[in-house]
């Protein structure tokens, strides 16, 4: 495998003060890579800053809401920084909820939308040009198994997950002559904060399907190595992603049902 290192000197990573996002941070400092970390806790953000700080790489803390307007803002700025720039955008920040559409919150769903929609939107927007006028880097984009079907308990996830898919897979082809390359990273049940955030309880989980983030950011920095447009890590995740699409809709529609009613019971 060609090592990031030599190709990406700078990655900004949302979400990075926990689970996926902070094992992207450490993945890519153990390359050299040198590092904005985007979350909202700060304290989080510096702790890791501090402990992946090195001789061949420096450590920024951008702490942001993405869900707040003027903090997002400031993250496109930063994209657009050519003083010192960002040739890796991880779009990972995200969040889960399950249950009845009609029961959850209203407000905390179109927060899920703004995270999940527009924020990686706005921060591939604000990053692509300069990548494509560069002839390199790119963007790795953290949608979920849940993008590959409907998800009854789990809506306003599973539409929000086939946007940043399907977004990741036209960018991927609309600038991979360009040099640049885009990545899904599409994992399955992996643990983190995640579960606490959605009030899942771990034990629901289907354990063959379950992996660590080690493993899920490993797949996926290979993947995007490779210039590949959608990494599923896991076989079983692979199996069930691909099942959904060969699947009559009907029925991968009630395997989702059923699955995510577990973790709304
Ligand atoms: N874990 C899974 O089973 C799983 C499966 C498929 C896909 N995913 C996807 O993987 C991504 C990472 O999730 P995870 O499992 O690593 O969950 P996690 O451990 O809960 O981490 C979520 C990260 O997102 C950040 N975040 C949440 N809301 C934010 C906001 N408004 N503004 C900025 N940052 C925000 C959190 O930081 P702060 O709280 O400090 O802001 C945290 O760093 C998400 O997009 C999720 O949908 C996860």
């Amino acid at each position: 495998m060609m090592p990031v290192s030599r190709r990406i000197s700078r990655a900004l990573v949302t979400g990075a003060s926990a689970g996926i996002g902070e094992e992207f941070a450490r993945q890519l400092a153990s390359r050299g890579t040198s590092l904005v970390l985007v979350a909202r806790r700060r304290e989080r953000l510096q702790e890791l800053a501090d402990e992946l700080a090195g001789p061949d790489r420096s450590m920024e803390v951008l702490a942001a809401d993405l869900t707040d307007a003027d903090d997002l803002r400031r993250v496109e700025r930063r994209l657009t920084d050519t003083d010192a720039p960002v040739d890796l955008l991880v779009n990972n920040a995200g969040f889960g909820m399950y249950g009845e559409f009609t029961a959850l919150d209203g407000d905390r769903q179109l927060d899920m939308v703004t995270l999940h929609v527009n924020a990686p939107t706005r921060l591939a927007h604000a990053i692509a040009p300069r990548l494509r006028a560069e002839g390199g880097g790119g963007i790795i984009n953290v949608a979920s198994t849940a993008a590959f079907q409907p998800d009854p308990y789990g809506a306003v996830y599973g539409a929000t997950k086939a946007y940043v898919l399907t977004l990741s897979e036209a960018l991927h082809e609309e600038l991979r002559g360009a040099g640049v390359r885009v990545t899904a990273l599409c994992p399955g049940f992996t643990t983190t904060e995640f579960q606490d955030v959605a009030s899942v309880d771990q034990g629901a989980l289907p354990s063959p399907a379950v992996l660590t983030a080690e493993p899920v950011v490993r797949a996926g920095l290979d993947a995007f190595t490779r210039g590949q447009a959608v990494c599923l890590p896991g076989v079983v995740n692979k199996l069930l992603a691909y099942g959904s699409e060969v699947s009559p809709s009907p029925v991968s529609r009630w395997v989702s049902k059923l699955t995510h009613k577990r973790f709304t019971a």
